[in-house]
């Protein structure tokens, strides 16, 4: 017996529109999910935006406080789409009124957020989804069960990249994503927590790591309006950045591995190459989001000159078989966002966990203010288990 559920979105910019389509979406690939998502309300601050977004997917209402979402006897479930700096409250708020919530990363500004939300979830015995999409990829899936499987051997060494451009323009407006206050330590939150979830995902915990920033946008133009994801800001007011443009990071493993991580805004040229390569004792995965499908693997007993094989992962890798019925056929990165919608909606009906969670989220922010800490002191963190 399908179940319906009453679903609202707070922050309708980029995420609050991809979580919005893959509500609609996730029963058209995961039929059998007891639970169809509805679209109950919306929240934006900005005015007409909410409306806009009712008007176009369908929610039954449209808000401006995000409170009142809170006290909404209809929602069910909620997801948290606002800024990094809001995730706290809103994420405590709801769970302290018995909403489910599927909450964007990094989940708030600090480890100490995090756990709050973390804390606040546990607390009220609701579900909590957070969204580390990369992970969801299959051919990701596929990698960990190459790893886990002995097929490269033991793990020596990883390297994680996300390098991207999105930040790069010198008329980027400074919106929230470049203020301590509002968007945190900047690329940490905004790449390297997908960074970080991706090498505990794939290798385990992170035991201690040493990090580098830096900013190489100094100043940016102050928007004359509302923004949404990266609108320019030609002309404005220039205002100082105050959070890093890029991070580099070594982390050694719990399980001896050791790594690099790198994660950038400002990447000219880079257009989201985000991707990892992790070696073993008798082979290698390598992995670029930019070829979703494709999985680079090496394994074998040549040590030397082993070569490596592109596969197209298919129906057996993840959730692939929810979305195209054989191999090389391409997803895109909603689809993702649909995988994680049905963990999501998933971990709701069956009350136990599915995918990432607000714990992989604290695990994610605590390597964050690690490497903060590091890249202030020049000293080795390690990290609290
Ligand atoms: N998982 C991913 O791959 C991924 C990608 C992009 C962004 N994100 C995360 O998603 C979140 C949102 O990012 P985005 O790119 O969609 O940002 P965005 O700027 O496009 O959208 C944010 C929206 O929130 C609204 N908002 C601001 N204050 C509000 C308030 N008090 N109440 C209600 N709405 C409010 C804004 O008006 C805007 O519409 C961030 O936490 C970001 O880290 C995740």
């Amino acid at each position: 017996m399908v179940r319906t559920l009453g679903v609202a979105v707070v922050g309708f910019g980029w995420m609050g529109r991809v979580h919005t389509q893959a509500y609609a979406r996730v029963l058209h690939h995961f039929p059998d999910l007891p639970l169809r998502p509805e679209p109950v309300t919306v929240a934006d601050e900005v005015p007409g935006r909410a409306e806009e977004a009712a008007e176009r997917y369908g929610f039954a209402t449209a808000v401006r406080d995000w409170r009142e979402i809170a006290t909404d006897p209809r929602v069910g479930a909620v997801s948290i789409t606002a800024p990094n700096f809001l995730h706290r409250e809103i994420g405590v708020a709801m769970a302290e009124a018995g909403k489910h919530i599927w909450i964007e990363k990094p989940v708030g500004l600090t480890a100490d957020d995090a756990r709050a939300v973390s804390g606040a979830v546990a607390e009220a015995g609701v579900r909590g989804a957070v969204g580390f999409n990369y992970r969801n990829a299959p051919a990701v899936m596929a990698a960990r069960e190459l790893i886990t499987a002995g097929e490269i051997g033991e793990v020596t060494h990883v390297r994680i990249r996300l390098l991207s451009d999105y930040a790069a323009h010198p008329e980027g407006a400074l919106t929230w994503r470049y203020e301590r206050e509002r968007g945190g330590s900047g690329v940490l939150g905004d790449l390297a927590s997908h960074g970080v979830d991706l090498a505990r995902f794939l290798v385990g915990e992170i035991e201690a790591l040493t990090a580098d920033t830096a900013v190489f946008v100094p100043l940016r133009a102050r928007p004359a309006g509302a923004t949404a994801g990266h609108t320019r800001a030609a002309g404005g007011e220039p205002a100082p950045v105050e959070n890093e443009d890029y991070v580099t990071c070594l982390l050694r493993f719990a399980s001896g591995a050791r790594g690099v991580l790198e994660a950038c805004r400002v990447s000219v040229g880079e257009q989201n190459n985000y991707g990892f390569e992790i070696h073993g004792t008798t082979g290698a995965v390598f992995w670029d989001f930019r070829r979703m499908g494709e999985l680079g693997v090496s394994r074998g007993t040549s040590y030397q000159d082993q070569p490596v094989s592109t596969v197209y992962v298919g129906p057996g890798a993840g959730d692939f078989a929810a979305f195209q019925p054989g191999a090389a056929n391409p997803m895109g990165y909603d689809d993702l966002k649909v995988v994680e919608a049905h963990a999501f909606l998933r971990s709701i009906a069956d009350d136990r966990p599915y995918g990432a969670t607000p714990a992989d989220a604290v695990r994610s922010a605590t390597a964050l203010d690690a490497m903060a800490r590091s890249a202030a002191s020049g000293a080795w963190v390690t990290l609290e288990s």
